[in-house]
């Protein structure tokens, strides 16, 4: 996608400065856009939070974190101070109303300086309680009127649930345009996600299979190795459905089954994409346990080491009946994939961090071969490969060398890495470069979340009412509970067991293998 950058003067002020959120991933983010140029001249961020720090702690505590989590590695002294310039912090009592009157001076004063109108974003890196209380604050202050320049940025959880959601929208709409509100899923700054777009839409070559005629089953998996480290208060309320389900995969689906838009309008992408959640079919109370499945982690190993299981885990409740793994099927009720299974997984401490999209094809409708040429037959296969390696690997039939015919499947692999020899920007880069510009085409419409929703309600519902028996049902390091194996099984298919992709070699473009992992 190719990005403009922004020349309107900005200023990022950031709620919850000091937390976790605008260290690893904000401020190397918005480090990264500045070494690249993609930051506007006119630039500042002001830090606001609960705790006690002067401007050069501040300084200091983020420069840490770029040094940890920028892709880039190490801050170089003389960039890091001239960055450094922008930051700004202030101890704030976000629930206090004057801080947002000093705010709307200090903006002022700030444009005045400029001599010119500026952006302002108020970015909230804050646990979802605090959403609705700074936001009253902004309109209290008038800080929400200046509609082509102010905008509001509003991290997930979106809501706990469909009523939650419904009025946390209710709320943010009374005080801003929905074209002012950004709602952020990382998912959708991730490069490979975009380019779901690019591959389907670019190419001649795909749409024209890209449907129930030719398409079996689609598999998304979401899985990683870690557990929830310190964010078992939040996690423990959560859980796997509400945290990875209802956004990143249920958005990831939508990129998949959308039909093509019109233009790169970003109202028409944000239609095409809740086309699909609409559609997608809506599981009936007593069917929730064929549809769904849940596990939650038990004390195991991952890479030779024990880790411990999740009741065991901080902030954790001894009798928690939280799920950390999810497998789902979703039908899409449609022309395009009427009959088509759409299975969608995701864990904490499973074998592996990858993240990764099947497209299981259908065989041949008629076998010209005999059957002494098709024994090693295996069916197209398209996998996008999501991380931690970015490509394309596609699986199809080619004739083995030798006398006689025999078929064997070959893969050909494209990865992002070899061909174009540049890393990625992280997710965050792209979505704070589009908050720059106002954006919002990879951002979710207020009617998306709520869609989004509704979609997970009746399991949401079913496994709030009927708590699990067996928890912990499947130990870390392994692929998650058999239930997951049960469910999919149903269609006589098999989750692909994912391995971590290895790039090979570094100058080849795209190549072929004749041992496809796939
Ligand atoms: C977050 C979830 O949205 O996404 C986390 O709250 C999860 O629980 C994370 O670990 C995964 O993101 P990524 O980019 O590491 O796949």
């Amino acid at each position: 996608m190719e990005k403009e950058k922004s020349s309107a003067p900005t200023v990022f002020i950031i709620f919850g400065a000091s937390g976790d959120l605008t260290w690893r991933k904000l401020v190397p983010a918005l480090y990264n856009l500045f070494l690249s140029e993609w930051l506007p001249e006119k630039f500042d961020i002001i830090g606001l939070s609960f705790d006690e720090m002067k401007d050069e702690a501040f300084r200091d505590h983020l420069r840490d974190g770029v040094n940890q989590f920028s892709r880039r590695g190490k801050v170089k002294d003389d960039d890091w101070r001239k960055f450094a310039e922008c930051l700004h912090y202030s101890k704030a009592d976000l629930g206090d109303a004057k801080i947002y009157k000093d705010l709307a001076k200090t903006l002022a004063a700030r444009e005045k300086k400029w001599g010119a109108e500026a952006n302002r974003i108020f970015y909230l890196a804050l646990p979802p309680s605090m959403v609705e209380p700074v936001a009253r604050n902004l309109g209290i202050a008038r800080l929400n009127e200046k509609r082509q320049r102010a905008r509001i940025v509003v991290e997930k959880p979106f809501g706990h649930d469909l009523t939650s959601a419904r009025d946390l929208n209710r709320i943010l709409i009374d005080i801003f345009e929905e074209r002012q509100i950004f709602r952020i899923d990382h998912y959708l700054g991730k490069e490979t996600v975009q380019n779901i777009l690019a591959f389907r839409f670019g190419n001649a070559l795909f749409e024209p299979v890209w449907n129930r005629q030719f398409i079996d089953h689609v598999q998304i998996t979401v899985a990683e190795e870690v557990g929830i480290g310190h964010r078992g208060a939040y996690y423990d309320k959560a859980g796997a459905l509400r945290d990875m389900i209802q956004n990143h995969l249920l958005q990831v689906l939508c990129l998949i089954a959308m039909e093509a838009p019109v233009s790169f309008d970003d109202n028409e992408i944000r239609n095409k994409k809740v086309d699909v959640l609409h559609a997608i079919r809506p599981i009936p109370p007593e069917q929730v346990q064929q549809f769904a499945v849940r596990g939650q982690y038990g004390a195991g190993k991952i890479n030779g080491k024990i880790v411990k299981g999740y009741h065991d885990e901080e902030d954790v409740a001894d009798n928690s009946f939280t799920e950390t793994f999810v497998a789902t099927k979703f039908y899409v009720d449609n022309w395009r994939w009427q009959g088509v299974p759409f299975f969608l997984r995701t864990g904490k401490r499973l074998p592996a961090k990858i993240s990764e999209i099947l497209i299981q094809f259908k065989p041949v409708p008629h076998q010209t071969f005999p059957a002494s040429a098709t024994l090693d037959l295996r069916p197209n296969r398209l996998l996008i490969a999501i991380q931690p390696e970015e490509g394309i690997l596609l699986r199809f039939q080619v004739k083995k060398p030798g006398p006689v015919m025999h078929l064997s499947p070959v893969m050909m692999q494209f990865y992002y890495r070899e061909a174009f020899n540049v890393a990625p920007p992280e997710a965050y880069e792209t979505l704070l470069l589009d908050i720059t510009k106002g954006d919002a085409t990879l951002f979710l419409r207020r009617d998306q979340t709520e869609a989004a929703w509704s979609v997970i309600a009746p399991i949401l519902d079913v496994w709030n009412a009927v708590k699990s028996a067996d928890f912990p049902n499947y130990q870390a390091g392994t692929w998650g509970p058999e239930g997951a194996d049960t469910l999919i099984a149903q269609d006589g298919i098999s989750w692909i067991a994912p391995t971590p992709l290895q790039c090979q070699g570094d100058t080849a473009v795209c190549s072929i293998t004749t041992e496809p992992r796939l």
